[in-house]
């Protein structure tokens, strides 16, 4: 629980080093059982929040946690919101969990919910990270066992995510590493951030 909460806070570091203000709206894609939202509530931020997820249980603790969020069960790649409707789309350890070209579909689709200078901030996977090799390591132990993984664990290449933004309309993505605590807690995970030009 301690980790529950602690990282939650460190998500919304992230989301505030990356422009988060009262007023905006947010789209929290594969928001789990609310980890961010409850964090976000936590710390008082006012604004309209929207978390999307595959799994309608988890959909239904973060509406239990947070009954003034809004949550939606979407099972395709697509963003539940209007075109230029959003001024973040962030996700943590969801690319992790997809096939890149479904990564690349839900980034296209960010770009079309996003406003002029909005951004999607979101973490990831990374070969050159070494602390990453511990997921890497577990599922080639599994392999040689000759058992399936239990989940997909997708590692993506900053010249992907670079690829990814370029082809959807984005600026140049910028790059954080997981060990990187310059500006809030390190996330372990590697981070991204695009940007809709204005
Ligand atoms: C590792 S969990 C992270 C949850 C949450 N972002 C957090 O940090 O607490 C990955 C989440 O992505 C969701 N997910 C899996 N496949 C998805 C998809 N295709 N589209 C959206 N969400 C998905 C899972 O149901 C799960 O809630």
């Amino acid at each position: 629980m301690e980790t529950f909460v602690s990282q939650g806070d460190g998500h919304v570091a992230v989301l505030l080093h990356n422009g988060l203000t009262d007023g905006m709206a947010v789209y929290d894609l594969g928001c789990g059982c609310g980890r961010t939202a409850q964090a976000l509530r936590r710390s008082g931020w006012k604004g309209t929040y929207i978390g999307a997820d595959v799994v309608p249980e988890l959909l239904q603790e973060l509406a239990r946690q947070c009954p003034d969020y809004a949550t939606v069960l979407n099972t395709t790649p697509t963003i539940a919101a209007p075109d230029g409707s959003l001024d973040i789309v962030f996700h943590w350890s969801v690319f992790t969990h997809l096939f890149p070209a479904e990564a690349y579909l839900y980034t296209a689709e960010a770009f079309r919910a996003l406003k002029p200078g909005g951004r999607m901030v979101f973490s990831f996977l990374e070969m050159e990270d070494s602390a990453h090799d511990r997921v890497w390591q577990a599922n080639q132990r599994l392999l040689r066992e000759g058992k399936a993984a239990a989940q997909l664990d997708a590692f993506l290449h900053r010249d992907w995510i670079r690829r990814f933004a370029r082809d959807s309309g984005f600026l140049e993505p910028s790059f954080t590493d997981g060990s990187d605590d310059t500006y809030h807690p390190p996330f372990w995970q590697a981070l991204a951030v695009m940007e809709k030009p204005v």
